[in-house]
């Protein structure tokens, strides 16, 4: 290969670095995305209720095969479990200082008390994980407990964190 046909290569690559690099400006731009630094209080509080919201719609039908309301489904409960396994790692992030004030349940107590809520959510990360092994059995007299070990958790933390 000829040094000039290599040069045209190197710049080929970086102009398409480049229109990528452009692109993805764009498409955020479109999509507005913000800078973490620039995110409003709303929109941390937004995120996290949003997130509770998605851990309420996976843990319900699960309640309900627990209580035995409906039938137990061992491909739904561990799909389920999953995805509160993943959940409980997310809402952390949201609860950022200044956010306590308004259209939010949570109380400034976390703020006060960071370490415990913190600690808090780390069980129901480790929790919800044991759940999702526990669903891997396929057998509820294995899930039960592990079950009610995540809504205990759930129950603590908002006796204590929520209004
Ligand atoms: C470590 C603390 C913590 C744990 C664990 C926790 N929550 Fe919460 N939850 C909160 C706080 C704080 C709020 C209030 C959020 C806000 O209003 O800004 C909340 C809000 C909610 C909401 C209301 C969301 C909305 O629509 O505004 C639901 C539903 C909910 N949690 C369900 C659950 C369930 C179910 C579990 C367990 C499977 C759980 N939470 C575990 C702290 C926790």
């Amino acid at each position: 290969m000829s040094i000039h046909s290599r040069r045209d290569i190197i710049t080929e690559e970086v102009s398409v670095k480049a229109l990528k690099q452009v692109t993805l400006a764009a498409v955020l731009g479109a999509l507005s995305m913000t800078a973490l630094a620039e995110i409003k209080p709303f929109e941390a509080v937004e995120y996290r209720k949003g997130i509770f919201k998605a851990v309420k719609w996976q843990f319900g039908p699960m309640g309900d095969m627990v209580k035995g309301k409906i039938d137990y489904d061992a491909e739904e409960f561990s799909r389920r479990a999953t995805n509160l396994a993943a959940l409980s790692h997310m809402p952390l992030e949201g609860f950022r200082a200044g956010t306590y004030a308004s259209s939010t349940s949570a109380l400034p107590s976390i703020e006060d008390d960071w370490q415990t809520f913190a600690d808090t959510m780390t069980q129901f990360q480790n929790n919800t994980a044991a759940l999702q092994q526990a669903a891997a059995s396929g057998d509820m007299k294995t899930i039960k407990p592990a079950f009610i070990t995540v809504a205990r958790t759930c129950k603590s933390c908002h006796d204590k964190f929520k209004d």
